[in-house]
């Protein structure tokens, strides 16, 4: 296992969106244990994407179960190829980024979704999700397309907040 060094902004990579995955080997799922290592190494960090770490294939890792947050979700959730079938509702909720470590923001995301993806193995799994996960995952998905929750706040005047301290362990505002 090794941690993986995370792309900050400015870089222009994180702009790149990232392409599927075809081939389901052993050299995958060792990326995939370095890119949790490196989630679990980030402060409060609730997901991490591929792209961030400079690897522009489809794999996002999500797991809120160690937050505040009292919605049900699935715990350590590895998906590779994700794609949201059905989505409902929205709500405003702040995000925060292992790529943009010095801001958290205001983001509208769906509350519900169902959600389609792969396992390590390329097992096709299905989930629905609902509150800070879908938030989590969507978060994640952005990464997939370069994209991050910068580019959605609706007025960066209003909606980005400069962090004083990024806390080791503050989950309210987890990194993703
Ligand atoms: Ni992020």
């Amino acid at each position: 296992m090794a941690l993986l060094e995370i792309l900050k902004v400015p870089d222009e990579r994180l702009k790149q969106a990232s392409d599927p995955v075809e081939v389901f080997d052993d050299a995958l799922r060792s990326f995939i244990d370095d890119l949790e290592e490196t989630r679990l190494a980030g402060p409060g960090a609730v997901g991490i994407a591929a792209p961030q770490v400079g690897r522009f294939q489809r794999i996002v890792i999500v797991d809120v179960s160690n937050t505040r947050k009292p919605v049900p979700n699935h715990g350590y959730m590895v998906l590779v190829n994700p794609e949201i079938t059905h989505w409902e509702g929205y709500e405003m909720g702040r995000e925060g980024c292992l790529s943009v470590p010095d801001y958290t923001g205001n983001v509208i995301r769906a509350t519900h979704l169902e959600v389609k993806a792969q396992d390590p193995r390329g097992k096709i799994l299905e989930f629905k999700m609902e509150g800070f996960e879908a938030r989590a995952l969507q978060h994640e998905m952005d990464h997939l397309e370069g994209m991050l929750f910068v580019d959605r706040v609706v007025s960066r005047r209003t909606d980005l907040f400069r962090r004083k301290v990024y806390l080791k362990g503050r989950k309210a505002i987890g990194s993703a």
